[in-house]
């Protein structure tokens, strides 16, 4: 199937396919995912995969992921960090964009470790076969429990807060150990918040001083100090991430050469790192104003400036880690719902209601998150409504898009909300008692389901009934 040009897609749901261009597009880049193209019933296409008959099989709302637009992003990163950086490099998917076991099991053969913040994401990521080696353990608050777990599984942990710190030290395994897998000294990395103004969404910030997450700067020689005393602790490196969704390239840059100070001040400490991790972050293009960097050139900035900072500074080149999350896994998913009813509001809006909303995509009413949409069963169909993209939850503020501009929408149509494949499923909820949507994965002609629909029984699977109160009277 040859791709549409883009000069003939103007003001239709085609001008979202991909470039035509003869090497492979960022796909952060990108609205839609690599694969997308029209086929010849007018309908949009996805990893060969006709989004209506997808529909059609598996209902809706539902989740389309394309493997070779997340497969493409990976290699894309590996292969950058190869290029751009002289010493060791490790990619590692922060999987609280999306964690279920098909997509933990595709990042982990394109030879990314996994970043998770919870037993349940690392549980997911060990039921998908990821080496523990590869797994770094991140959150504010982990549970003792938590701890433990993946410390017998032999991951990383990435140490939040004195709490953890002193947790972790005073930890005296039962022996044997479960598996055998746990290491003394236990693997450790120290997060801290560098300082780092980007410009984002105020919750997503996470590198300003004035952030949740990470030793304090000014507490971090007393954590040197303590670190360099616990024989059961081995200190590997440390960690930042200054936020996410983020376009411009000088933070990440700066970050380096925060981070390269930060590890000659360990060294005056006796402690020897050998792994720096400068997070996630860079954005995707959710509408066609936004402008990312591409992938290999976020890599680029990120190698240049923490080489320049250990030149200067005559330290070697730490073992490189980065987590990206959303570059990864957002601009390969898109979901497609069934349009229902409308409502003209005279002199002020059409709302357009689709069969989901908050419960599959929470970050427009989190984040004011704004996307972008094609009517997939008819594709070249001229743009002439602007409408809201209402949810069907019982809340105002349950929008999925503000002012869309659409061709004329019937009941039953197939509306596609492009780019939502980071923190849609992994922030979705059963509000209202909403069973969250199927996935599927699309790869040359084939749908195989990741994640099945909910159901009614699913929804009351954890319910309890006291017995009291099914006594008559
Ligand atoms: C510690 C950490 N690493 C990596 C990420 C991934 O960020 P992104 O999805 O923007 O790449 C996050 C997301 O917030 C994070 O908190």
């Amino acid at each position: 199937m040859v791709l549409t040009p883009i000069s003939e897609a103007v003001n239709s749901g085609r001008q979202y396919l991909p470039a035509l261009t003869t090497h492979t597009p960022s796909p952060n880049q990108c609205l839609l995912p690599l694969t997308a193209q029209v086929n010849s019933q007018d309908h949009l296409e996805i990893g060969g995969c006709d989004i209506t008959n997808l529909i059609a099989q598996f209902g809706s709302p539902l989740y389309v992921l394309d493997e070779q637009t997340l497969r493409t992003a990976c290699r894309q990163y590996r292969q950058a960090f190869e290029q751009y950086y002289p010493g060791e490099s490790q990619v590692i998917y922060a999987s609280k964009a999306w964690n279920c076991i098909a997509i933990c099991a595709i990042v982990a053969s394109e030879g990314l470790g996994l970043d998770v913040v919870s037993g349940g994401e690392l549980y997911t990521a060990l039921q998908a076969g990821v080496n523990p080696e590869t797994i770094y353990l991140h959150g504010n608050n982990k549970s003792v429990d938590e701890l433990h777990f993946a410390v017998e599984q032999g991951c990383t942990i990435v140490v939040d807060n004195w709490l953890e710190l002193k947790t972790l030290a005073a930890w005296q395994p039962s022996e044997p150990l479960h598996n055998g897998r746990a290491k003394r000294p236990i693997p450790i990395m120290l997060r801290l918040t560098p300082g780092i103004e980007c410009h984002t969404h105020d919750y997503i910030r996470t590198g300003s001083i004035d952030s949740k997450f990470g030793f304090d700067p000014q507490q971090l020689e007393p954590v040197f100090e303590f670190v360099s005393q616990q024989p059961t602790l081995e200190c590997v490196g440390l960690h930042a991430h200054i936020g996410s969704q983020i376009f411009e390239l000088q933070p990440h840059y700066d970050l380096g050469a925060v981070m390269v100070q930060w590890f000659s001040k360990a060294a005056q400490y006796g402690l020897s790192m050998q792994v720096l991790d400068i997070g996630g972050g860079l954005g995707i293009r959710y509408t066609e104003s936004d402008d990312p960097p591409s992938i290999e050139d976020w890599v680029k900035g990120v190698c240049a400036g923490i080489v320049q900072a250990c030149e200067s500074l005559l330290l070697p080149l730490p073992k490189l880690i980065s987590e990206p999350g959303r570059s990864l896994i957002g601009p390969a998913c898109v979901t497609a719902y069934t349009t229902g009813s409308q409502k003209v509001v005279p002199d002020i809006r059409t709302y357009v209601t689709v069969d989901g909303g908050m419960s599959d995509n929470p970050r427009p009413i989190t984040y004011q998150s704004v996307y972008r949409a094609v009517l997939a069963n008819r594709m070249s169909a001229e743009i002439t409504e602007q409408v809201t993209i209402a949810g069907k939850h019982c809340e105002s503020g349950d929008i999925v898009i503000k002012n869309a501009q659409l061709p004329q929408i019937h009941p039953g149509d197939v509306l596609v909300v492009m780019a939502t494949g980071a923190y849609n499923y992994s922030m979705a909820s059963n509000y209202n008692r909403l069973a969250r949507p199927a996935a599927v994965l699309v790869s040359d002609g084939d749908a195989s389901l990741i994640l099945q629909r909910e159901t009614y029984q699913d929804l009351v699977r954890q319910d309890c009934l006291p017995e009291r109160l099914t006594k008559e009277g």
